[in-house]
C-alpha cells in the first residue's frame, strides 16, 4: 500500500475511535480500567460486575469476539463497561488528552515466539512509554502469560523503563481463569506501578 494511502487510512481510523470514545468518556467520571485483548470477555465482565466504581473498557482486533463479549456484559445487566474493536496503540492515540487510566491488564497476550517477530508482541518498551503518556502516577499495569520468554522480556522491558517500577510484593488482584489461562499448564504474573519520573506528573 503507497504511504500517503496507509497515512490517510490511520488518520480515518483515529477520527472514527475518537467519535466512539467521545460519548464513553462524557459519560462517565468514573476511573478507569483497560483491558487490553480482552478476548471473549470473561474476565472484564466479572471484573466490571464485582467493582462498580470503575468503568470498564474491553478492547480486541477481533470482532466476533467482542461481540460475544458484549452479549455477556448486556446479559449481566452491565452498564459501567464498554466493548471497542481497535489496536491498543492507535486507542492510546485516540484517547482524549485529558483522559488517565487507572489500571490496565494485559491478559496471555499472543506471544510471539520466534525471534523475527517479538516485534509484535504488545509489551515492548515504546509500549510502556505511550501507556506510561496515558496513566496517572500510582496506575497499574497487570501482566500475566503461560509463555516464560515472553514473561523474561516483559520483567525486564518493565524493569528498565523509568516511567514503571515493578511491584512483586502486591497480591493479584482479581482471579478469573480467562479462556487462554484454561487452556494453559501454568502462568505467571507481574504488576508494575507508574511512577512520576517521565511525562507528566498527574
Ligand atoms: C491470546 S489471546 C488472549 C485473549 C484473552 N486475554 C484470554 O486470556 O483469553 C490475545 C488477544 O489479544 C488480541 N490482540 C492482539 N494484539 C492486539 C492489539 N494490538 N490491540 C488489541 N488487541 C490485540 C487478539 O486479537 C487476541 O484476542
Amino acid at each position: 500500500m503507497p504511504l500517503e494511502h496507509a497515512q490517510a487510512l490511520t488518520a480515518s481510523r483515529l477520527a472514527d475511535l475518537r467519535a466512539r470514545l467521545a460519548p464513553l468518556f462524557a459519560a462517565t467520571t468514573l476511573p478507569i480500567t483497560l483491558e487490553i485483548g480482552s478476548g471473549h470477555g470473561h474476565f472484564l465482565t466479572a471484573y466490571a460486575q464485582a467493582h462498580p466504581d470503575r468503568f470498564c473498557i474491553g478492547i480486541d482486533l477481533i470482532g466476533d469476539r467482542l461481540e460475544r463479549s458484549a452479549r455477556k456484559s448486556t446479559r449481566a445487566g452491565l452498564a459501567n463497561i464498554a466493548w471497542l474493536h481497535a489496536d491498543v496503540r492507535l486507542f492510546l492515540e485516540a484517547l482524549p488528552a485529558e483522559i488517565r487510566l487507572a489500571e490496565v491488564f494485559l491478559l496471555f497476550s499472543d506471544p510471539w515466539p520466534k525471534r523475527r517477530h517479538w516485534k509484535n508482541r504488545v509489551l515492548q518498551p515504546e509500549f510502556l512509554s505511550q501507556l506510561a503518556e496515558r496513566t496517572g502516577e500510582g496506575a497499574r499495569l497487570y501482566f500475566r502469560t503461560d509463555h516464560a520468554p515472553y514473561f523474561s522480556h516483559a520483567l525486564n522491558c518493565v524493569g528498565e523503563h523509568a516511567g514503571w517500577a515493578l511491584a512483586p510484593d502486591e497480591p493479584w488482584p482479581f482471579e478469573l481463569a480467562t479462556v487462554f489461562q484454561l487452556r494453559a499448564e501454568g502462568h505467571q504474573s507481574l504488576i508494575a506501578r507508574r511512577t512520576c519520573s517521565i511525562g507528566q506528573s498527574h
